[in-house]
C-alpha cells in the first residue's frame, strides 16, 4: 500500500463562490492513493505584517497555527488566483509573516501550484512572482506539469462549481501523481 501524503491546501481567494476553492474541494477525486488533503487555517484575519507588531508581542496566534499546519504537512498545494498579475495581497501578507520566523515553515517543504482565473492566462503571471517568492522561502518547488485554469467559469458548473472540464481534470490528476512522487522523493533524501 502506498505510504500516506498529508498535503496542506491553502487557497489565495477569499470569497465564498470561489473557482480556486472549487478546485480545492476538487482535488480528493483525483489524487493519487493515499494522498490526504487538509485546507489552511485562515489568514484573512493576520495584521497587515508590521515588525513593529512581531516586536512587541511576538507572532499573532493566527501566523503561528497558518505556520504549525505548513510545518505538519508533507506538501503543499497553492491553489489561488492572479489579482493584477500577481499575488493577491491577504495570501501575500502570510507568506511576508511567516518567513520572519525563525523556524520557517516553508523551508525544504515541497510545494506545488494551481491557479484557477477569469482570463485567458490562467493566472500563469501570478505563478512567476510566486516562484520568484517561494524560491526566497527555499522550498522545493514542483515543475510540470503546471495548472493554470483559464477561462473559469466555463469550466466549473455555474450552479454547483463542480470541475466539469475534463481535460483540466486530466492534468490536475497528472500533477498530482507526480507531485506526490516528487514529496516522496524529498522524503526520501
Ligand atoms: C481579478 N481577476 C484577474 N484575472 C486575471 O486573469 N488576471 C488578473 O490580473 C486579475 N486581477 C484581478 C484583480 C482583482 C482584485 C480581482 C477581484 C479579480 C479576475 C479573477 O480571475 C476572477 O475574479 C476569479 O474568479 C478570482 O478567483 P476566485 O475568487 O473565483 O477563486
Amino acid at each position: 500500500m502506498a505510504e500516506k501524503l498529508k498535503v496542506l491546501t491553502i487557497c489565495g481567494s477569499l470569497r465564498k463562490q470561489s473557482y480556486n476553492h472549487a478546485l480545492v474541494r476538487t482535488l480528493p477525486a483525483l489524487a493519487p492513493e493515499g494522498m490526504t488533503f487538509t485546507e489552511s487555517p485562515p489568514f484573512d484575519a493576520m495584521p497587515f505584517y508590521n515588525q513593529d507588531i512581531q516586536d512587541a508581542s511576538g507572532f499573532p496566534e493566527s501566523v503561528v497555527k497558518f505556520a504549525d499546519a505548513v510545518r505538519a504537512a508533507d506538501g503543499v498545494i497553492i491553489v489561488t488566483p492572479e489579482y493584477n498579475w500577481t499575488i493577491p495581497g491577504a495570501l501575500k501578507n502570510a507568506f511576508d509573516w511567516v518567513s520572519r520566523m525563525k523556524d520557517q515553515p516553508f523551508k525544504e517543504k515541497p510545494v506545488a501550484l494551481q491557479s484557477a482565473s477569469g482570463g485567458p492566462l490562467g493566472g500563469s503571471r501570478m505563478q512567476y512572482h510566486m516562484r520568484q517568492s517561494l524560491t526566497y522561502l527555499n522550498v522545493f518547488l514542483f515543475g510540470t506539469p503546471e495548472i493554470f485554469v483559464s477561462f473559469a467559469q466555463n469550466k466549473f458548473d455555474k450552479d454547483t462549481l463542480e470541475l466539469t472540464d475534463q481535460p483540466t481534470r486530466d492534468i490536475v490528476k497528472t500533477q498530482l501523481a507526480a507531485f506526490g512522487g516528487f514529496i516522496r522523493r524529498v522524503k526520501a533524501q
